[in-house]
């Protein structure tokens, strides 16, 4: 199977995006042909600094190599570096409605009617669609907040191939578990996020050892003093447990059963000791690489890889679309 998923060059990836999503990513290699993108295109939706662009565009293909994705066995590229990407989403532009990308929840909370926000922002999802099915993918890993993206992907898919005869693969969503939703440390309500004003309220992948206890020690829990996970009543705990068993592959009884009748100041020092254990290796091997020539081959090395299927792709649509003469 070929699985595709992409992940925004947005500064501050985090231990949410860790569990949620990179971890998954690595699991999915062992049996799957994996296509993992920095969707750069996707990231100047909203204004973004050219500089920082690149910086973080780099940082986030280091991690991907730093948690261990195999450059080998998969396709790691940028976006951009793949002009398949821009041209596909054309055309499926032209097959997509503009009813359909109106009623996109993302879209709605980030533009909240306004009139100057940019077109891109609204064809995003195509966009995404483009990504996808460019590489004939079959499964998209993905957060849960995506749910409404893939299947504006598939439909569009549907509707291609009933139209223009059999152009692109359907893909599936593989939706990832709730228990993989991290939520911030400060306000254990909301998800974790890269943007959060406050960066107690998350633990960057590469935040130093410091970092990661005051985070950690800061976070919000309850005057119940009992280790336990209940989610409604205790939604700090019960993040704390999630983040513990993530860590440390321990189940969430066994965790309990540990800490039962000692209190949070226990149990939260020994999760910085275990989240510090899993993420130093990660900080170790993504500093030795980001500023290294390998990363850059990879990078070149994945885009040459990427480009050869999405100009087979491409050359597919076109014939099926009566585009070009060239041939
Ligand atoms: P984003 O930060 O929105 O670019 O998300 C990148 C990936 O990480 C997506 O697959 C998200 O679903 C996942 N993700 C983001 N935030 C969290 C979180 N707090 N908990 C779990 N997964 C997350
Ligand atoms: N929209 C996704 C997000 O914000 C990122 C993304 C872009 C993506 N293209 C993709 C994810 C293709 C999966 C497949 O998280």
């Amino acid at each position: 199977m070929r699985v595709f998923s992409g992940v925004q060059p947005t500064g501050n990836i985090h231990i949410g995006n860790y569990i949620g999503a990179l971890r998954q990513f690595v699991e999915l290699q062992e049996e799957n042909e994996c296509v993992y993108c920095i969707v750069d295109l996707h990231a100047i939706t909203v204004p973004a600094d050219p500089a920082l662009l690149r910086e973080n565009t780099l940082d986030v293909a280091a991690l991907y190599l730093a948690v261990g994705i195999d450059p080998k066995k998969n396709i790691i590229f940028v976006q951009s570096d793949v002009s398949g990407h821009a041209e596909l989403s054309w055309v499926l532009m032209c097959n997509t409605y503009t009813g359909e990308l109106s009623r996109m929840t993302q879209f709605k909370e980030k533009s909240r009617g306004n009139e100057s926000a940019p077109a891109g922002l609204f064809t995003y999802p195509v966009l995404m669609a483009a990504d996808i099915l460019l590489y004939d993918s079959d499964v998209v890993p993905v957060g849960s907040d995506q749910k409404q993206h893939i299947e504006l992907c598939r439909d569009i898919a549907i509707r291609v191939n009933n139209k223009y005869g059999d152009v692109f693969v359907v893909p599936e969503g593989r939706f990832l578990k709730d228990g993989a939703r991290v939520m911030a440390l400060d306000d254990p309500l909301s998800k974790m996020s890269k943007s959060a004003e406050n960066p107690l309220s998350r633990i960057s992948l590469l935040d130093d050892d410091e970092k990661i206890r005051k985070s950690i020690m800061r976070a919000t829990t309850d005057s119940e003093g009992s280790v336990r996970l209940d989610y409604e009543k205790k939604p700090g705990v019960s993040n704390l447990l999630n983040i513990y068993s993530a860590f440390s592959g321990c189940a969430i009884p066994e965790i309990e059963e540990k800490y039962r009748g000692v209190g949070y100041g226990v149990f939260k020092t020994e999760l910085v000791a275990v989240a510090v254990d899993a993420l130093a290796p990660i900080r170790k091997r993504y500093e030795e690489i980001r500023h290294s020539g390998e990363l850059a081959a990879t990078l070149r090395d994945g885009a040459e890889r990427a480009d050869g299927i999405a100009w087979r792709t491409m050359t597919r649509v076109k014939r099926h679309f009566g585009l070009g003469v060239k041939g």
